[in-house]
């Protein structure tokens, strides 16, 4: 069966390197996606709104049309992040291919397997024509099935031992990796291959 199969993108980087200025730059020109917003950067975006509650989040997910939802989520942050999960499970397999921009992950995951619809939404999502966006400061502290799993390893500049863990899991040369400056970037496939890389401009 022929599949539009998405990707699975693993983004890695210290606060302010620029992991979620390029995902903005990569979903720009998507009709749709869906945004795990808890820093409520996505919903101020131009062409983005703002959902707050699970009602609205199901909601925009049943439609079938381009959308750009950020879901600001609540006080229950792993309980709300799973529903999101599910809501981007539903709109990709029941609607249509979008983009899932999840940001970061070591607040709703923990270094075992991924839990619950966030596991779903990584083993199936990418079959559904679903491009998951993983975005994380410390993947070593985030789960382990995303960076498991990816297509694309993303690296922006990091510290210390963030350096060591990223080189062991993307093969990219620990200097390499050592060497970014703020809003440079390196990007390898999943067999270590450089696919890409530059420095952001504004
Ligand atoms: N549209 C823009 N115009 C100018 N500067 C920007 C723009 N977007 C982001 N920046 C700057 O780029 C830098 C990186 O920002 P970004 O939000 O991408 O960091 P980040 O890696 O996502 O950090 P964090 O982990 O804290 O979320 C920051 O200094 C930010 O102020
Ligand atoms: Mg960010």
């Amino acid at each position: 069966m022929k599949t539009d199969d998405g990707l699975l993108y693993v983004i890695a980087g210290a606060s302010r390197s620029g992991k979620t200025a390029w995902c903005v730059r990569e979903v720009r020109r998507t009709p749709r996606a869906m945004a795990w917003d808890p820093e409520a950067q996505w919903c101020d975006l131009p062409g983005w709104r703002k959902v707050t509650t699970r009602a609205d989040l199901m909601k925009w997910a049943q439609h079938p049309g381009p959308m750009k939802i950020a879901f600001v989520p609540g006080s229950d942050l792993k309980g709300d992040f799973d529903f999101w999960c599910d809501a981007v499970m539903f709109a990709g397999r029941y609607r249509g291919p979008l983009a899932a921009v999840a940001e970061e992950l070591a607040d709703v995951t923990t270094p075992s397997k991924a839990p619950g619809a966030w596991g779903i939404l990584l083993r199936r999502g990418l079959k559904r024509g679903i491009s998951i966006y993983a975005i994380s400061q410390r993947w070593a502290e985030a789960d382990k099935t995303a960076i498991g799993n990816a297509s694309q390893y993303v690296c922006f500049a990091m510290r210390g031992d963030d350096v060591a863990y990223m080189a062991r899991k993307t093969r990219i040369p620990e200097a390499d990796l050592a060497k970014l400056q703020a809003l440079e970037w390196v990007a390898v496939n999943a067999y270590g291959n450089r696919i890409g890389g530059g420095r952001l401009r504004f």
